[in-house]
This record gives C-alpha cells, sequence and structure tokens, in this order.
C-alpha cells in the first residue's frame, strides 16, 4: 500500500462523519483532495461547503458543489483537514500548503475536527517538520529575529504568497514540547497573522490510514 492509498482510505472514511443536508468545513492538501473527490459522490446529499483555501474552492467548484462564505455560516458540524505533524495528544502542525491561516479559522467554527492522514504523520514530539508561521510582508525580517530569540530557525519560503497576501517562514529546530505555549507565544509577535501549531484547538478525531486499514482515534 502507497503513502496515497493510505491517504484515500482515510479521506474515504471520513464520509461517514457528513450528515445529511450538511455544510462540510473543508481543509486543503493531498489528502483533501481524495476527500473531495468522495465528497462528490455525496454532493446531492449535502448543502455545500466552507473552504479553507482557493486550491479547495476550486476543486469543490469543479465537482459540483456550493462553496459557502464563512460568514454566511453561523455553525459548521464538521471540518475535515489533513496535518503535516501530529502527537497522540492530536496536536498538530499545518500549514505546509501555506493555506493554515484560513485552516484555522474554519476549524474554530466547527464542532468537530476530523483529521485525516497517512501513518507518517504521527509523532511522539511536534518540529521535525518546518513550523510555518504567516507573517505580514512587511514585518518578515522582524517576526524572522523574534523567532531566533526562541530558539528558531526561520527560513523565508521563496516564491509563495497565501491566499491573504502574505508570506510565510518556515521555522527550523524548534523543541516544541509544549504546544500551546508556544502557539500563543508566537501569535504574540507583531505582524505574524497565524502559526502552524494547532494546538489550542487540535483535532477531535485522527483517522489514520495505515497498512491494514484505517485506524481512528477519538
Ligand atoms: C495545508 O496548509 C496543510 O495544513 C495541510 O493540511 C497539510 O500540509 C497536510 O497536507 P497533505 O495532506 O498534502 O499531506
Amino acid at each position: 500500500m502507497t503513502q496515497d492509498d493510505k491517504k484515500k482510505a482515510a479521506a474515504s472514511n471520513a464520509l461517514k462523519y457528513v450528515e445529511q443536508g450538511a455544510i462540510v468545513g473543508v481543509g486543503t492538501g493531498s489528502t483533501v483532495n481524495y476527500f473531495i473527490d468522495a465528497l462528490a459522490g455525496l454532493k446531492n446529499n449535502i448543502e455545500g461547503a466552507v473552504s479553507s483555501s482557493e486550491a479547495s474552492s476550486l476543486l469543490l467548484k469543479s465537482h459540483g458543489i456550493e462553496v459557502f462564505e464563512l460568514n454566511s455560516v453561523s455553525q459548521l458540524d464538521v471540518y475535515i483537514d489533513g496535518a503535516d505533524e501530529i502527537t497522540e495528544h492530536k496536536h498538530m502542525i499545518k500549514g505546509g500548503g501555506a493555506a493554515l491561516t484560513r485552516e484555522k479559522i474554519v476549524a474554530a467554527v466547527a464542532k468537530t475536527f476530523v483529521c485525516i492522514i497517512d501513518d507518517t504523520k504521527q509523532v511522539p514530539v511536534l518540529g521535525k517538520f518546518p513550523l510555518p508561521v504567516e507573517v505580514i510582508p512587511m514585518a518578515r525580517s522582524y517576526v524572522a529575529r523574534e523567532l531566533v530569540k526562541l530558539g528558531g530557525d526561520p527560513v523565508y519560503r521563496q516564491g509563495v504568497v497565501t491566499d491573504n497576501g502574505n508570506v510565510i517562514l518556515d521555522v527550523r529546530n524548534l523543541k516544541i514540547l509544549n504546544p500551546v505555549e508556544l502557539e500563543n507565544q508566537i501569535n504574540s509577535i507583531v505582524g505574524v497573522v497565524t502559526n502552524g501549531l494547532f494546538a489550542n484547538r487540535g483535532a477531535d478525531v485522527v483517522l489514520i490510514g495505515k497498512e491494514d486499514g484505517v485506524l481512528e482515534i477519538k
């Protein structure tokens, strides 16, 4: 079984969290793309989706799934998204696809966050995957210096502009022993829009595509 097969299996399994008539919160990334493809089979049973990126919106629309503005929706039952790393406490690093801010906003509105991953994403401690930080462009150098003070090694993600018109710093070599504290600390640096630690609001359910099937952790 390839890594893609595992992603696909976790993505299809997440359909059981989609209720009749729902507006579904949809994340971003290759695993979510498989989810969107699977969701297309249910498009006549759902009202539509709220999306966390222009890329996901395009794919949803290409399948004929209506995409709603988050501001027009007061509540979402479920948000389905991938992760770059996840711990047993369901804390995550996200943002490999640069969509972290909108992902965090849509996740905040949802009652249940279902994380769909293949088994390579499970880690004992976060931080091997560089932590993405979305930054207002004029603050890039200042924020980078502040991140160095926190022990990180920020690298400007060249050529990437987020859907919100900002830039990404990928921070290597952080020891993320307390993800909630670090998430708050980084978010309090002036010029940071948000960072890719999803610890204050982690996942509620994890669906892990493995060699022998999909493991669900609640
Ligand atoms: C997008 O910004 C990310 O948060 C993705 O959720 C994460 O990178 C996982 O992506 P894959 O499913 O492509 O591994």
